[in-house]
C-alpha cells in the first residue's frame, strides 16, 4: 500500500463520475484515515479493500445515468464487483476481518462507493455481499470479481420467484438470454444446484455451443425469429411433451418457469399454451422488465411502462392469468459462502468475456454496454498479479 508524507491521507486512481453530464474520467481521489492506539485506520465499522479486478455490469451506465441533481452532485465511483485484498480493518472488525484476507462481492450501497478504483472503503453491514475467499479456493482475482452480481441475481430469480412451488427436479425451465452473464448463472445452478428436469434456453445461434455446454438442453434461436412465442410453443409440444402431448390433457409438461434475462413480452399471449397453471405453482421472473433496454440510452424511467406496471399489479392483485416476478440482484452472505463451495468442488465455470487496465476504462465500458459481452468484462485494476 502506497502511503504518502501525510499518513493520514491515502491517494489512489478511481474511475469517478458526478452527475450524468460530467463522463466518466480516471481521478485521483483520496482516503483519510484516523489516528487511533497510534496509527491510522478507518473507521471502527469499515475495511479498507485494496482492489485487485473489478467487473463490470451494463446497469452500472444506469447509474450513471441516473445521476441528477435529486442524488446529488457528490463525487461517485464506477462499478459493483470487486475482488481484492484487506488492507485496513476497523477496530469493530477485528474479529472478523485480518489484513491480507482475500475477499470478493459486490457493493450494494447506491450513488457513493465503486469499485473502478485502487482502494474502497466499505461497511460489510451495509453491504453484506462479500465473502472471505477460503485458501483453498484457487481462482484469479479476476475470476472472483466475475461472479458476484451475476450469480446473486441469478440465485434469487431461482429463489424469489414468487410460484406457490420451488424450482426442483420436476422443473421445465425456459431461460430467455441464455448467453447473458446472468442466464449463464441461471443454466449452471439450475443444472447443478437444483437439479432441473429441462433446460430451453433462447440465445443467438453463435452462442449454442456455448449455452449447451453450460447445460441448456434445447435452444431457440432468436435472431430467426421476430416473435420467440410460436418457437418456444413448439418445443413444449415438440420436444418437452412427446409425441402424444396435448395441451389440455398433460399441461403437466408445460414449463414451470419462465426467467428473462432479456426483457421480453412475446410470450404474454401464448402462456397458457407455453406455461403451467398458477395453481401448479409456476411464475414469469424477470430481471429487466417487460421490453430490451439499450445501455447506451436507457435510464431507469425508460424501463418501466404501462403494459409493465398492469401486468405486475393483475400478478400482485392474483388477477393476472400468470404469476409475473420483478427480481432483483441482493446478494446474502450465505449465498456467497455457498458459491465459493460450488467453484470449489468445480461445479460451476466463471466466464470473463475480455479484460481490461484501469488506464482503458472506456474501452471497457464500451464493450459492456454492447450487448454482445458473452461473460463478464473485467477491469483489471492492480497490474502484475499473482
Ligand atoms: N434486476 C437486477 O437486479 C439485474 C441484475 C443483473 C442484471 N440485470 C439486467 O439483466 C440483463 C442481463 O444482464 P447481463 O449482465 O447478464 O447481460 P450481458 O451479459 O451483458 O448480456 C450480453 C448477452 O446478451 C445476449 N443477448 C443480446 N440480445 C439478446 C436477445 N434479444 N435475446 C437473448 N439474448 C440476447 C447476447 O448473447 P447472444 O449471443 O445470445 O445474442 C450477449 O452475449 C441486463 O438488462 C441487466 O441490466 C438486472
Amino acid at each position: 500500500m502506497t502511503e504518502l508524507a501525510d499518513p493520514s491521507k491515502l491517494l489512489y486512481k478511481a474511475v469517478t463520475y458526478q452527475t450524468k453530464a460530467t463522463p466518466l474520467a480516471l481521478t485521483e481521489e483520496s482516503i483519510s484515515l484516523v489516528k487511533a492506539n497510534g496509527s491510522y485506520n478507518v473507521s471502527a465499522d469499515d475495511i479498507l479493500i485494496e482492489i485487485h479486478s473489478a467487473a463490470l455490469n451494463p446497469v452500472d451506465m444506469l447509474w450513471h445515468r441516473a445521476s441528477n441533481w435529486m442524488v446529488g452532485s457528490n463525487q461517485k465511483t464506477l462499478g459493483r464487483d470487486y475482488a481484492g485484498v484487506v488492507a485496513k480493518v476497523g477496530a469493530n472488525l477485528s474479529g472478523k476481518y485480518s489484513v491480507g484476507d482475500k475477499v470478493c462481492g459486490v457493493i450494494t450501497e447506491d450513488f457513493g462507493i465503486g469499485t473502478v478504483a485502487q482502494y474502497l472503503v466499505l461497511n460489510p453491514t451495509k453491504n453484506p455481499g462479500i465473502v472471505k475467499v477460503p485458501t483453498d479456493v484457487k481462482l484469479s482475482f479476476n475470476e472472483l470479481a466475475a461472479w458476484p452480481l451475476v450469480l446473486n441475481t441469478a440465485y434469487n430469480m431461482l429463489e424469489l420467484h414468487g410460484a406457490t412451488k420451488p424450482v426442483g427436479s420436476s422443473s421445465n425451465i425456459l431461460i430467455i438470454g441464455g448467453a447473458t452473464a446472468c442466464g449463464q448463472y441461471l443454466i449452471q445452478l439450475a443444472k447443478v444446484a437444483y437439479k432441473v428436469k429441462t433446460i430451453v434456453t433462447v440465445n443467438s445461434g453463435s452462442a449454442d455451443d456455448f449455452v449447451k455446454l453450460l447445460g441448456a438442453d434445447y435452444t431457440i434461436d432468436y435472431t430467426k425469429h421476430k416473435n420467440i412465442a410460436g418457437p418456444v410453443a413448439k418445443i413444449v409440444q415438440d420436444e418437452l411433451g412427446g409425441e402424444k402431448f396435448q395441451f389440455d390433457e398433460l399441461g403437466g409438461e408445460k414449463f414451470q418457469f419462465v426467467f428473462d434475462c432479456v426483457g421480453n413480452s412475446d410470450l404474454f399471449p401464448e402462456m397458457d399454451n407455453i406455461l403451467k397453471s398458477k395453481k401448479e405453482g409456476s411464475a414469469v421472473v424477470t430481471i429487466v422488465g417487460n421490453k430490451k433496454a439499450d445501455y447506451n440510452t436507457t435510464t431507469f424511467m425508460n424501463t418501466v411502462s404501462l403494459s409493465l406496471i398492469k401486468t405486475v399489479v393483475k400478478s400482485k392483485l392474483g388477477l393476472g392469468s400468470f404469476t409475473y416476478t420483478i427480481s432483483r440482484s441482493g446478494p446474502t452472505a450465505e449465498w456467497c459462502k455457498r458459491a465459493m463451495g460450488l467453484f470449489e468442488e468445480g461445479k460451476i465455470k466463471i466466464i470473463i468475456d475480455s479484460t481490461y487496465s484501469l488506464e482503458d476504462f472506456s474501452k471497457a465500458v464500451d464493450r459492456s454496454t454492447t450487448n454482445r459481452a458473452r461473460g463478464k468484462v473485467i477491469i483489471e485494476v492492480k497490474k502484475d498479479q499473482v
